[in-house]
């Protein structure tokens, strides 16, 4: 079955087709997809989830798939008695296959690389987004060529990029220079660009939406997501819009976008009510996978928020921290500091009175706690080692 789409700006309306390779409108805008939702049946029966179960929804022909999307959503039983809620839980997009939510948007993405014909594939990645594109490139034999800010990825992510193939290029820089040289290096060299300007990584990653409603049954009230390049909140919200749209659910969800103290722009352009993004121009925070100065995807993210009644607030790195412990310490989940930080924005919005413990809330995370291993290792000190005779042991287990 072949999804009927086309391409619009969502500043200027312009439209192109899906055979043209474009990531701007000529206006400067960004694009979407635009899905024929005519006679779309009502799939979420709760069952074998995947991203490719809604390939009904999905505007590609090929399927590069390594068994992406199907993750769990846990109730978090032992947080929310400790804070207080009725219904929270823990949407872990740590389990896909490279690890992140990433791989939702490149088995999208790679297929229409595919259906393309492009042979070369390549995006920025503050990792991954790099991780993620090097299997999918590596499973559909194309060449990958990722830009990393140099020394300012996750050791497991940069592992990842090597192992499964990809030419690991590292940019003087930070993300924001990366982005502009992967943009252009892709214009000029026939190259297929997999970063979130790509509107088709968005609908691999809008499935997002459709999956917890699907495990759900319902609409949850809030979402709270990590914000860096703003691609995620832009596509779980397109997810909710067009389960509303096809006449599946009534309501939407409230967006609820967090990102760090030192990387912030969203934050301050929600705050000040801004109409265009001023980037920043250092980011700086320990979850370097949202250390983004200048969102690519801010008018979508923006819209998403507003629309939606919805928040943008900020944490520290140390509440990002604590916030990793207290999830993997309570509910046996270990994610990686940007995914923190959709529970360290729980605890500060609750704090401050700005959400309700009586409502429905799922919190993204987004990455794999293994990704970034030193996050923990650094700030700890292991005892030293002592001899395993029982009187010892039996001092140190508390009998
Ligand atoms: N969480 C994790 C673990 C991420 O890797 C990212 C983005 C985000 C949240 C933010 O998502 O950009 O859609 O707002 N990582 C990108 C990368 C930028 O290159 O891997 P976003």
């Amino acid at each position: 079955m072949i999804t009927m789409h086309y391409l619009q700006c969502i500043s200027c309306g312009n439209r192109y087709e899906p055979d043209e390779i474009v990531y701007r409108c000529s206006c400067g805008s960004i694009l979407e997809a635009v899905i024929d939702l005519d006679g779309a049946k009502n799939i979420f029966d709760g069952n074998n989830m995947s991203v490719w179960k809604y390939q009904p929804f999905l505007p590609v022909r090929r399927r590069a798939s390594l068994n992406e999307g199907g993750t769990p959503l846990y109730p978090a039983e032992n947080l929310k008695r400790d804070i207080g809620y009725r219904r929270l839980y823990v949407k872990n997009e740590g389990e896909n296959p490279t690890c992140s939510f990433k791989d939702r948007g490149m088995t999208v993405g790679v297929s229409k690389a595919m259906e393309l014909g492009m042979k070369k594939v390549a995006c920025a990645s503050t990792g991954n987004t790099s991780a993620s594109l090097a299997a999918y490139s590596a499973h559909a034999a194309l060449s990958c060529y990722v830009m990393i800010p140099s020394g300012k990825i996750a050791l497991g992510k940069l592992a990842q990029a090597i192992v499964y193939g990809a030419k690991v290029i590292p940019i003087k820089g930070n993300f924001d220079q990366a982005l502009e040289a992967v943009m252009e290096a892709s214009r000029r060299f026939n190259i297929y660009l997999l970063n979130s300007i790509n509107p088709y990584r968005l609908e691999g990653q809008k499935t997002i939406a459709y999956e917890i409603f699907d495990q759900l049954q319902e609409v949850p009230d809030r979402i709270i997501l990590p914000v860096g390049n703003a691609g995620n909140i832009s596509a779980i919200w397109k997810g909710f819009k067009e389960l509303k749209a096809a006449g599946f659910i009534d309501r939407l969800p409230v967006m609820t976008g967090i990102q760090a103290q030192g990387s912030m722009p969203m934050v301050r352009m929600f705050a000040e009510e801004l109409s265009e993004l001023i980037p920043e121009a250092s980011p700086e925070t320990v979850a370097t996978a949202i250390r983004i100065g200048n969102p690519v995807s801010w008018q979508k993210a923006i819209n998403a928020v507003r629309e939606s009644g919805g928040l943008m607030e900020s944490v520290t790195d140390d509440e990002i921290l604590a916030a990793q412990r207290t999830l993997a310490s309570r509910e046996g989940i270990f994610v990686e500091p940007a995914s923190a930080s959709s529970v360290a924005g729980l605890l500060k919005l609750q704090g401050q009175g700005a959400i309700d413990e009586d409502e429905t809330t799922v919190l993204v995370t987004t990455g794999h706690g293994l990704k970034d291993p030193n996050v923990v290792i650094d700030s700890i000190q292991i005892m030293d080692p002592v001899d395993g005779d029982m009187d010892t042991m039996r001092t140190l287990v508390g009998e």
